[in-house]
């Protein structure tokens, strides 16, 4: 009896580490603060419900990388070095008489490249603020990096350098 209810004890505890190890990926906690100030990459307007995405990230994103990464984009190069970060931000798009504008802003997302650090989400650290300023990553795998691993080849990165 005693011996069943310490195997139990320990099935518990390794469970419960287990998912603790899966969903405690660690995240970055602050934007910093002159990425509008970063080098443009591009920009794309998902208007229509045609589009997979259409439902959490519809309206105008731009993209923006700092120095490091943004060397990366030009060279047409695959892999990001440590120190990497990448902004994605998103804004409703605002019809402006047949004309798309950015409104008010939905979301800001990043990826900030830190091998060791991230090493549970693809090396990468991701997190997400709503208009308010909440973030919104609890579990940085599930939440962003599956879908990025589409791109697993170029550093999970999908966007490309617009001359
Ligand atoms: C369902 C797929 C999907 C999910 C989930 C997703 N993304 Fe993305 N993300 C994309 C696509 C597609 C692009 C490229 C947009 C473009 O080329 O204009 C992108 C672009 C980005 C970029 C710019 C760098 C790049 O890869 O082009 C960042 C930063 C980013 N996402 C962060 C996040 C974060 C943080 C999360 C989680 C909160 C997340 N993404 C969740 C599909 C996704």
């Amino acid at each position: 009896m005693k011996h069943f209810f310490w195997i139990t004890a320990f099935a518990v505890v390794g469970v419960v580490a287990l998912q603790a190890q899966k969903s405690n990926a660690p995240a970055p906690d602050h934007l910093p603060a002159n990425w509008r100030n970063w080098t443009h990459i591009t920009t794309g307007v998902i208007y229509s419900d045609q589009h997979p995405l259409f439902d959490p990230f519809g309206g105008v994103h731009h993209i923006y990388a700092n120095a490091k990464a943004a060397s990366v984009y030009r060279n047409n190069g695959k892999q990001f070095p440590d120190g990497s970060a990448i902004v994605f931000v998103l804004y409703e798009a605002k019809d402006a008489g047949g004309m798309y504008v950015a409104g008010k802003k939905k979301v800001t997302a990043i990826m900030v490249k830190d091998s060791r650090r991230y090493s549970r989400s693809y090396g990468w650290g991701w997190q997400a603020w709503d208009a308010s300023g909440k973030r919104l990553v609890t579990n940085p795998v599930e939440q962003c990096a599956n879908c990025h691993l589409a791109q697993k080849e170029r550093d999970m990165v999908f966007s490309q350098w617009v001359p």
